[in-house]
């Protein structure tokens, strides 16, 4: 085994994570952050929670932060963390929608200790040669590996795809022995983004039928849910109220995701409600305080918003609270 910079860090893979989760019915959230506002909200609520937690990083958070900088941060949060909110939660660094093998690479050698490949918009053999390929580079650091099976839709990765091409149960197990990766993202309806089904019309299940099935050819194996977003509509409605334009937004009901957290689904992604709070919140500050112009004054309570949000998810949506 290689000597992984993560260790040095305090940070762990999910792998001990996971198995907690499935064993305890629960699911890990993994947000996804930007700035430091992001983080401060985040593992501030789950150290006030109880809850593990996996930090996530995007490409598009890559190409806005720089992913040096955001490595900094986390192992920055997990001090403040430890020595600040004498907390011990297990804190994973991920990356999300990880895209080549170079970048996975580049995350592992900076100090992550989870990346996501996702060649979910390759063909199946291609898919699953890229997946391998990392699984191989990062096992021997002890950094673990999700993949992807299925396709939202919606925008991944830049890819915009105008139709779910769910999961096919009858490849999962074949790709989780010849990957040798240790979670699989899957698609049973959900999209990335603040519209995910049709305004105005009742919200069609997640396809649990598929989930089931996958259960059933990998039992026990640990199972990601992306685009998990459940778009609050106070928020939705607070953008609105002070000039926003996101009529129709709509996210997964909160009792689908509870119904996903007891399942074999380990790790829930989040990114969209943080915006969409952060963003309802500095409007009404703009709108009631016009003369307002230090930053910290909109970013201070849009955090603080943000922190209570993420309270509310791991106590009452993930069932994550306690669990540390
Ligand atoms: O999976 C998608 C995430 O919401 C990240 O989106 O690349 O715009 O940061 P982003
Ligand atoms: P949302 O857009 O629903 O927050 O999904 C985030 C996600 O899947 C990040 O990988
Ligand atoms: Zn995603």
């Amino acid at each position: 085994m290689s000597e992984a910079l993560y260790k040095k860090l305090g940070l762990v893979n999910t792998r001990e994570m996971f198995k907690k989760a499935m064993e305890g019915k629960y699911a890990i959230p993994a947000y996804n952050f930007n700035n430091m506002e992001q983080l401060q909200a985040i593992v501030g609520a789950c150290a006030e929670s109880g809850s593990p937690v996996i930090i996530q990083v995007s490409s598009g958070a890559r190409k806005y932060a720089n992913q040096t900088l955001l490595r900094y941060m986390a192992e920055g949060a997990v001090q403040m963390v430890r020595n600040d909110l004498k907390s011990n939660i297990p804190i994973c660094l991920h990356l999300d929608h990880g895209d080549t093998f170079e970048l996975c690479k580049s995350c592992i050698e900076t100090g992550f200790s989870s990346v996501m490949i996702d060649g979910s918009a390759h063909p199946y053999e291609e898919n699953i040669a890229l997946t391998k390929k990392v699984v191989e580079f990062a096992h021997p650091f002890d950094v673990t590996v999700e993949g992807e099976l299925g396709v939202l839709a919606g925008i991944e990765d830049d890819v915009k795809a105008e139709q779910h091409t769910y999961t096919d149960p009858k490849q999962v197990e074949d790709f989780v022995k010849r990957t040798g990766v240790d979670s699989l993202a899957i698609s049973i309806g959900t999209s990335h983004g603040a519209y995910k089904f049709k305004p105005g019309q009742p919200v069609p299940p997640l396809r649990f039928d598929i989930l089931k099935e996958i259960e059933k050819k990998l039992p026990g194996f640990p199972i990601v849910l992306h685009g998990a977003s459940s778009v609050p509509q106070e928020y939705v409605e607070m953008v609105n109220k002070f000039g926003g334009a996101m009529k129709g937004a709509v996210g997964v009901p909160e009792e689908q995701l509870r119904e996903a957290a007891k399942s074999a689904v380990c790790k829930i992604n989040i990114d969209s409600d943080g915006r969409l709070v952060v963003t309802g919140v500095i409007r009404k500050v703009f709108a009631e305080k016009p003369a307002e112009f230090d930053p910290r004054k909109y970013l201070g309570p849009a955090r603080d918003e943000l922190k209570k949000l993420l309270v509310h998810k791991n106590q009452n949506v993930l069932g994550s609270a306690g669990r540390a």
